[in-house]
């Protein structure tokens, strides 16, 4: 296994571009499954869940290849694969999005069996509302021996709310919305997602020949199709990497200028900096993060989109923390996703959890120890500690990290970090 190990104190100056969003590709490779001849999807992350993505599909047929430019080739061949319908436990358990391939699978195959996910650390996480809008797109579920399988002969459309008791689902709408695009007539989804992920899925297939409106809202109306084609197609630019570049450059009082950036994607994140007081500007192309201000504690809030991600919240936390004065996090979407708290209390943090809240004295500096990483986002929030604390950081278990962030070590040293990854 390896670990991360950071010398803390460095000012971040230079540039970085963005990747793609992981969010969007995942449920964007697994929509593939529904379309007939190939599809170029450029943009794609060289990361650890898109490899297992890449696994589950070829698992289930799929041809999948990198080319030259970068972008990834991915074929289902119609009538070859049909009996191919199991994303199985091994790989569902690495990756718990590969809940994904549900939708799809049922709408084309007429038949799916999914591993059942498990709970993870950042919470619960069940896929009730998954199962309830695709019961009423006319399936029968059942669940056995720890596997979901959903079968229907041809979806038929209907109206449907994915409203749940901490708001809507995210992949929950983007499964939906797959299954129902080659449904038998109109699906209407109320209380759906709007993430940009989610619309990034939706503009894909509409380019691919579905006929969803409502993009961007949270009423999504679906006309279904016989038939969807192979597209070239662009994932858009993944806001949580930037927005956790954007807190490197202020947490280490530098000066970060990005590319591939949408910054109206991140605009809940982008207030709540300015409003610590962080400067960031844009000119078009460029986004640049520049921090000479003394910063100011604040109250955040997750919410669904377009509110503050809560897969921001780690990120937050750790800046939080080295600013002085009583700031507190309120976490609306899993409540219990603090498990960071207890790493960065062990820098010298102080913070209190009282679910579904943390409150954190901030202190002007924290100290280098070992720390170990519990989820993508708490290692992420656990680096961003590590680049300004006194002395060294070690990161353990940092598999975790492999899954959302493509060579973080590589591209924060490429910006004057001290950090380096190394066998334990
Ligand atoms: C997506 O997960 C993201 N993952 C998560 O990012 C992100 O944290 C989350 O959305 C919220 O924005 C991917 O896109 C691959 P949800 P998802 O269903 O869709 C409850 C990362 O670090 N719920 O929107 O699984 C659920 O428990 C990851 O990149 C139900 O009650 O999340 C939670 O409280 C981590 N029943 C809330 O809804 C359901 O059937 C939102 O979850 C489904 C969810």
């Amino acid at each position: 296994m390896d670990k991360i190990v950071i010398e803390g104190g460095h000012r971040l100056e230079g540039k970085i571009r963005i990747n793609g969003a992981k969010n969007a590709a995942l449920p964007i490779m697994a929509a593939c499954l529904l379309l007939h001849g190939p599809s170029r999807i450029k943009g794609i992350p060289n990361i650890v869940d898109i490899r297992t993505q890449i696994r589950i599909l070829e698992n289930l047929g799929g041809e999948i290849q990198h080319l030259e430019d970068g972008s990834l080739e991915i074929i289902f061949r119609d009538g070859e694969n049909k009996e191919k319908i199991t994303a199985p436990y091994d790989l569902v358990r690495k990756m718990r999005a590969s809940v994904c391939v549900l939708g799809p699978l049922l709408s084309k195959r007429g038949k799916a069996k999914v591993s059942y996910p498990g709970g993870c650390v950042i919470g619960q996480r069940p896929i009730d509302l998954h199962l309830k809008g695709l019961k009423a797109l006319g399936s029968d579920i059942e669940t056995t021996e720890g596997y979901v399988i959903a079968s229907a002969s041809r979806l038929k459309g209907t109206r449907i709310s994915l409203k749940g008791q901490y708001g809507t689902t995210v992949l929950g709408t983007s499964n939906v919305m797959s299954a129902a695009v080659l449904a038998e007539g109109t699906t209407i989804i109320d209380d759906a997602a709007c993430e940009p992920e989610v619309q990034d899925l939706a503009h894909f297939l509409n380019k691919a020949g579905a006929r969803i409106s409502g993009i961007g809202s949270n009423t999504l109306t679906i006309e279904g199709v016989k038939e969807l084609h192979g597209v070239d197609y662009e994932i858009i630019p993944d806001r949580i990497e930037a927005g956790t570049f954007m807190i490197a450059g202020a947490i280490t009082k530098g000066e970060i200028i990005m590319e591939n950036v949408r910054n109206d994607h991140l605009t809940a994140t982008i207030e709540k900096l300015r409003e610590i007081g962080v400067e960031i500007t844009t000119n078009g192309k460029h986004t640049t993060v520049k921090s000479n201000n003394k910063y100011r504690p604040a109250d955040i809030t997750t919410t669904p989109y377009p509110g503050l991600p809560t897969d921001m919240q780690a990120q937050f936390m750790a800046l939080l923390c080295t600013v002085p004065g009583k700031s507190v996090i309120t976490e609306k979407i899993f409540p219990d996703r603090f498990i960071h708290s207890a790493e960065l209390r062990r820098m010298g943090a102080d913070i209190q959890v009282n679910v579904p809240c943390a409150t954190i004295n901030g202190t002007p500096s924290l100290s280098g120890t070992h720390v170990m990483v519990s989820d993508l986002r708490a290692g992420a929030g656990l680096v961003l500690a590590g680049l300004v604390a006194k002395g060294t950081t070690h990161i353990h278990r940092i598999y975790h990290l492999d899954r959302g962030y493509e060579q973080i070590e590589k591209r924060l040293s490429q910006l004057g970090a001290n950090i380096t990854r190394v066998k334990e």
